[in-house]
């Protein structure tokens, strides 16, 4: 039966706003999704008017979709958003979402690959590029049965990547954004994609109307590897006549790609941290009790230097701890004197280099705590299980934040710490996160490669007086907060 073309605004994303779990006796039990483009994309209300479709992750969300058909869930499941959940084959959607998405397109934006032997485009990879082709179209059959005659449509992130383009051919009706939640690579590291794939993200994204990104960085990165691959014109700032450039660097901001006959603009919108959801939240019974156990594990009049992150590669959770063992070694004053505060939650464990990754860092923990614990100081806390109101409460309580990631789009860990923190904290942050754009004049900045440039910022940060720290951070965060997810989703929408 043809789902009824009933919607004037779409959202696509892999992820949704909700999951489910399988009871054995065959009940379904729904949870909030997690991540930052959820975050990003919950201001999208009950009141929106928009359907938001995403994919079916495990066997509980399968299960969901099945059950809904075409319709959309439950609205009691979805915080009365409507909501359709693709039920797409597994093998389609592991080799889509782990193997092209998860294990090359994040790889090539996060400068992740060891090169010497990385990456290795085989045959399975050519298998798994006709999945996300297949998953991707799934995604462009769903928006262009639900959309009414030029209904706007917003499709996220690098999982999305084709889907501006097949949409475009079956609706070119409809007003199309894509939005890119993480870095983009600059282009010799991007052609390490086959030719094909590197062309094929690129005019898929230009199937778009407009490109946003979370940084000028990114959207200039963008533009050059249109310009590098496929010879596309770039429209610069104060250039209408566009740039033929190819070396890209010119000379202001990408503003617009043209290629084949078409123009596709670029925009910049910094996703903020959300300050009344974050200061309410956090001051809830749940976040206290956590808060007095935190304080109970620290210590009386410890510091506390906290990091909170997916157990992800890009975050660069080793280098913080190597960091961390060196500060003790070069700084004894503060052995018993500080405890690091490590939450590294449970990320992607279907890949084994995330598992891999994982082990280590309990490794590194441990190594710490035997070298230089004592009877009463456990150097390193580390928490690998998932628990929202932990990380607030550790906001609340944290001296210092350490976020190092090799490159990240944004980090909105950095943009909560300061809008939650009771006393004031100081940043210590990685000049390749994606939040150093508007974060930077603030925080204690480090190259994240540079483990002993880091120890020397913890110092830095440790030593702090109370008076900048809480100056500074109530700069950050104002600066954390110009662009919360209402008004950075209603831009997006704006500007299409
Ligand atoms: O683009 C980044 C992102 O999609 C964020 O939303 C989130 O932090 C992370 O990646 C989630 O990844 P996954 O959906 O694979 O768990």
């Amino acid at each position: 039966m043809a789902v009824p073309r009933t919607a004037p605004i779409l959202v696509a994303s892999n992820r949704g706003p909700v999951s489910y779990t399988l009871g054995e006796d065959g009940s379904l039990t729904a949870r909030r999704g997690g991540g930052g483009l959820v975050s990003g994309l919950s201001a999208i209300g009950p009141d929106a008017n928009a359907v938001w479709v995403c994919a079916a992750l495990g066997e509980g969300d399968r299960e969901a979709a099945r059950r809904a058909g075409d319709s959309h869930l439950n609205p009691g499941d979805t915080g009365g958003r409507q909501v359709r959940m693709l039920d797409i084959a597994p093998d389609v959607f592991a080799a889509a979402y782990n193997g092209v998405a998860n294990s090359v397109l994040w790889f090539v934006h996060h400068l992740l690959y060891q090169t010497p032997v990385e990456p290795v485009f085989d045959a399975e990879f050519a298998e798994q590029w006709a999945a996300y082709e297949s998953y991707n179209a799934a995604f462009a059959d769903a928006l262009a049965q639900e959309a009414v005659d030029e209904a706007v449509v917003l499709v996220q992130d690098y999982h999305l990547a084709l889907v501006p383009a097949m949409l475009r051919e079956r609706r070119p009706d409809l007003r199309i954004g894509h939005f890119s939640h993480t870095p983009w690579a600059p282009p010799d590291y991007y052609r390490l994609l086959p030719d094909d794939v590197a062309a094929g993200v690129l005019r898929g994204i230009l199937g778009g109307d407009r490109a946003a990104f979370l940084t000028e960085r990114w959207a200039n990165a963008f533009a050059d590897c249109c310009a590098a691959v496929l010879g596309a014109e770039i429209v610069r700032d104060g250039d209408s006549s566009g740039d033929r450039n190819r070396d890209g660097h010119g000379d202001g901001m990408a503003t617009a790609v043209r290629f084949e006959g078409r123009e596709t603009r670029l925009g910049v919108h910094g996703l903020g941290a959300d300050a009344d959801f974050l200061r309410e939240r956090s001051r809830r019974a749940d976040v206290d009790e956590r808060l007095s156990t935190l304080r109970a594990q620290i210590g009386p009049g410890r510091k506390s230097i906290v990091r909170v992150d997916r157990t992800e590669l890009s975050k660069n959770i080793v280098r913080g701890l190597l960091a961390y063992r060196r500060l003790l070694e070069t700084h004894p004053e503060w052995r018993e004197r500080v405890v690091h505060v490590a939450f590294a939650y449970p990320s992607r464990q279907d890949l084994a280099v995330y598992r891999d990754y994982t082990e280590r860092v309990r490794r590194i923990a441990d190594e710490i705590n035997e070298e230089y614990g004592t009877e009463g100081w456990t150097p390193v806390a580390l928490h690998v299980k998932d628990d929202f109101a932990r990380s607030l409460a550790a906001y609340r309580l944290a001296d210092v934040a350490l976020v190092n990631p090799i490159r990240d789009g944004m980090n909105l860990v950095a943009k909560e710490v300061p809008v939650v923190s009771e006393r004031g904290c100081a940043l210590v942050l990685s000049r390749e996160a994606g939040a150093y754009a508007e974060l930077g004049e603030d925080a204690l900045v480090v190259n994240p490669y540079d483990v002993e440039g880091t120890a020397r910022a913890l110092h830095e940060a440790l030593r702090m007086s109370d008076d900048e720290r809480a100056d500074r951070t109530k700069r950050l965060a104002a600066a954390a907060t110009a662009l919360p997810p209402q008004a950075w989703f209603l831009a997006q929408l704006g500007a299409l």
